[in-house]
């Protein structure tokens, strides 16, 4: 019954209670398995739907298409049917045939997953499996044994519903203006959520896929494209409509259904695996750019809805882009701690500003393209040189400073009133003129950290959006606060205090 094992024990006691602790555990699994009985009563195992979260959850870091430890992909059904070095982990009908269940069970070197990398699975985890195998490891009808198992997965997931009232507040990772000035967009837990901006009054919900939203913005159309995701499990750009759908009451306000409703979710350009973290609109109105956690930039020509370029110029997680005035060059920024500069029409990195000591969070571009804006970890808003194509260097001309890292930065390139700002996690908010790097106003009042800063079309707006779910609202002017409201709904005042970080 024992399958002849890679592993090598060094002495004889390691056999001894290898054996011991399977014959412990298979008595456990088969002898009396409650857990089994369990999903027994609730009729056949599904692979797709009980087999593959458990196998995608402990098994994939390690036994993916890139991983393949063992040489065992088991990120579809046919590889792992196919097996590693060894044959099919499964006997189709015999569990206890199965080297799969072996690996589970096995108290000895070859237990997966392995040891020096956590827990074993529990049990009722490991009886799903073994009773799915008795039930003669079947895959489900109408899904083809070559398909991903991540994406069957997430395209199975089906979004909470946001909550009426909430009990903790949702960190604000993103908002934006309206086009008229008047309104903020929020984003919620799985929703977006629109606030008249001088009353702070809650206008509109809108029930989204994404968990969070990590950025927005508003396309010629008047539609809203929102990048954003559920960490580690998938990712999205959505685009939509805020004005149109059937309304219902939610909670006293009327709220429209993002996920399913047609005439609110215009279109889906993107569905990955993990969080997109930043959008940027060209000057023109034609082209979208993403950033996230696949490192890739992606490019749409908007018109189209066509994805016109996916580049791998970073090597880690993208948090920020922005387009050059001109629309031809793309500036990104990235915890690998560079901000880069791409040229779309010869399709290269031109330039590399390597000054950050750490992940860079935001980046934005001077009105004459010459000065590069960059910011993150290290506290620091640096600007640098832009145009020094023959060095590919950007050299830094100064920096800036906040006393905590840099989150986000909201640049207005009006002419006659430039306008940088910068949130960070040192509560403020602070604005710059981008030009000459005077620092103008000290925006504070926020109490926790502030992910999110958004500046009116107008240019006489600032927002910023904070951890614990409050957004503040100034004039740029003189920086008197214009409004200030917690963004989550319904809240309760005196439960308004994040969750322990
Ligand atoms: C941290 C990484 C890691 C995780 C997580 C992990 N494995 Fe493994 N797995 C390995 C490595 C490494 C090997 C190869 C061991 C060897 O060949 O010595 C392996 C080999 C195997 C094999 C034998 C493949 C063959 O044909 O030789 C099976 C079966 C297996 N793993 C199943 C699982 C299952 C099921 C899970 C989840 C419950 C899992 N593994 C989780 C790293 C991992």
């Amino acid at each position: 019954m024992f399958r002849p094992s890679m592993f090598r024990p060094r002495c004889c006691y390691c056999i001894l209670c290898s054996l011991l602790g399977l014959a412990l555990a298979w008595l456990l699994l088969f002898a009396a398995p409650p857990a089994a009985q369990a999903q027994n009563a609730k009729g056949p195992i599904s692979f797709v739907n009980d087999v593959a979260p458990i196998l995608k959850e402990n098994c994939f870091a390690c036994h993916d298409a890139k991983k393949k430890k063992g040489k065992l992909e088991m990120t579809t059904y046919a590889n792992l049917r196919k097996g590693g070095s060894k044959d099919d982990p499964i006997a189709p009908g015999k569990p206890k045939e199965s080297y799969i269940i072996d690996v589970l069970t096995s108290t000895g070197a070859n237990r997966m997953p392995p040891k020096e990398t956590g827990d074993p699975l529990p049990p009722e985890r490991i009886a799903v499996i073994a009773r799915w195998i008795e039930e003669g490891a079947k895959l489900d009808a109408g899904l083809d044994a070559k398909a991903d198992l991540v994406r069957e997965l997430r395209v199975r997931w089906k979004p909470p519903q946001p909550p009426i009232a909430y009990k903790y507040p949702a960190n604000v990772n993103a908002l934006t203006f309206t086009p008229d000035n008047k309104k903020l967009i929020v984003g919620g837990f799985h929703e977006l959520t629109v606030w008249d901006a001088a009353e702070g009054k809650l206008e509109k919900r809108i029930f989204t896929r994404a968990e969070r939203a990590y950025a927005m913005v508003f396309l010629p159309d008047g539609t809203l494209a929102v990048a954003g995701g559920r960490p580690g499990q998938e990712g999205d750009v959505r685009v939509y409509n805020l004005h149109a759908g059937a309304a219902k009451d939610l909670g006293g306000v009327p709220s429209v259904d993002g996920v399913h409703d047609k005439a609110v979710l215009v279109k889906e350009l993107l569905e990955t695996d993990d969080s997109v973290l930043a959008l940027a609109l060209s000057p023109d109105g034609k082209k979208l750019a993403s950033g996230g956690c696949d490192r890739l930039v992606r490019v749409w020509d908007l018109p189209s809805a066509k994805l016109e370029q996916s580049i791998e110029n970073h090597a880690d997680w993208v948090f920020s882009v922005a387009f050059t005035p001109d629309g031809k060059h793309l500036v990104t920024g990235s915890r690998d701690k560079t901000a880069k500069i791409w040229d779309l029409t010869a399709k290269e990195s031109v330039l590399t500003f390597p000054d950050h000591q750490n992940g860079v969070y935001a980046v934005g571009i001077s009105s004459d393209a010459k000065t590069g804006f960059s910011a993150g970890e290290d506290n620091q808003v640096r600007q640098w040189q832009a145009t020094d194509a023959a060095k590919q260097i950007g050299k830094q001309i100064r920096s800036l400073g906040h006393s905590k890292a840099v989150f986000r930065m909201a640049h207005h390139a009006d002419v006659k009133t430039p306008l940088l700002a910068t949130c960070s996690a040192d509560a403020t908010v602070r604005l710059w003129n981008p030009a000459t790097g005077a620092a103008l106003k000290t925006l504070s009042g926020h109490t926790d950290w502030v992910y999110a800063v958004a500046i009116s079309p107008d240019g006489q707006l600032v927002a910023g959006g904070s951890w614990n779910g409050e957004v503040r609202i100034w004039k740029s002017s003189d920086g008197n606060l214009v409004k200030a409201f917690n963004a989550s709904p319904g809240l309760a005042p005196k439960t308004a205090e994040a969750p322990k970080k």
